[in-house]
């Protein structure tokens, strides 16, 4: 984000929610496997939440596919973990969240059916890395310049994304100013195809990001309070 880092809640450690309808649409052509996920930087749940809210019809049925699924979601920040746990609990979201630094996580202390995240843009490669060590299938949100990155070219060249999709509708991020830029979900696997494929995902109403944009406003007003309160710095792990 464009934003200085120290300006943003959170500071360095980047902050800001994805907005579930970046969430829903993704899922609306991407299937996940069964449970359990992990995220790493959960932040106050923003994918956790909008995996768990995403429905479906199934046999005539509008139904809630992952709503039973058991997480554990990784967050840096010690107050914005509690804000999460809080908000995730109230949401019935079966999680354990851990305060701690999610790139000391190792296989053995957890393996996944898949890795959802929007970790801080800096950190992405690392964050995508270490999803692969404990998940099979890592699903990451990130600006269109991740990939479009000269500087990445032996990392993708290692690992290939096995899908790009495209989100046409640019998020805006409570908590964070500056230019709207381009997402893309950048679905990696243990076992890649080698083949990279891009898909364009699905508009969403205008009123309806407008509304989420203000939700999360709200609720990082409560939670962490005015925006001034918010430019302090963060409470990191121990
Ligand atoms: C861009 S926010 C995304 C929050 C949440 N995943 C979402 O999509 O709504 C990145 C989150 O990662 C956390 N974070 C940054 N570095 C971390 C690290 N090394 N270990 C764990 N969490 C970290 C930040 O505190 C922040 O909450």
């Amino acid at each position: 984000m464009r934003r200085a880092k120290e300006e943003q809640l959170g500071g360095a450690t980047q902050f800001y929610s994805t907005p579930s309808w970046a969430v829903h649409r993704l899922l609306d052509v991407h299937p996940l496997p069964p449970g359990p996920f992990i995220e790493l930087g959960c932040g106050v749940g923003g994918i956790v939440r909008a995996v768990n809210s995403w429905e479906a019809w199934r046999d005539g049925a509008l139904v809630r596919p992952y709503a039973s699924v058991t997480w554990t979601g990784f967050e840096l920040d010690r107050r914005i973990a509690q804000a999460g746990s809080n908000r995730m609990a109230d949401e019935c979201v079966d999680i354990d969240v851990v305060v701690g630094d999610a790139l000391t996580v190792t296989a053995t202390d957890i393996q996944a059916r898949a890795c959802l995240q929007n970790p801080p843009n800096d950190l992405a490669e690392e964050f995508v890395l270490k999803g692969l060590e404990l998940a099979e299938e890592v699903l990451v949100f990130q600006p269109q310049q991740f990939y479009a990155s000269s500087g990445r070219e032996s990392f993708f060249a290692s690992h290939p994304p096995d899908w790009i999709y495209v989100l046409p509708d640019r998020p805006r991020f409570a908590g964070a100013s500056g230019a709207m830029q381009c997402y893309a979900w950048h679905c990696f696997s243990r076992r890649p195809t080698g083949m990279t494929r891009t898909r364009r995902l699905g508009l969403t109403d205008k009123a309806l990001r407008a509304s989420e944009f203000a939700r999360q406003m709200r609720e990082n007003a409560e939670d962490f309070g005015s925006s001034e309160a918010r430019a302090e710095a963060p409470e990191a792990a121990e």
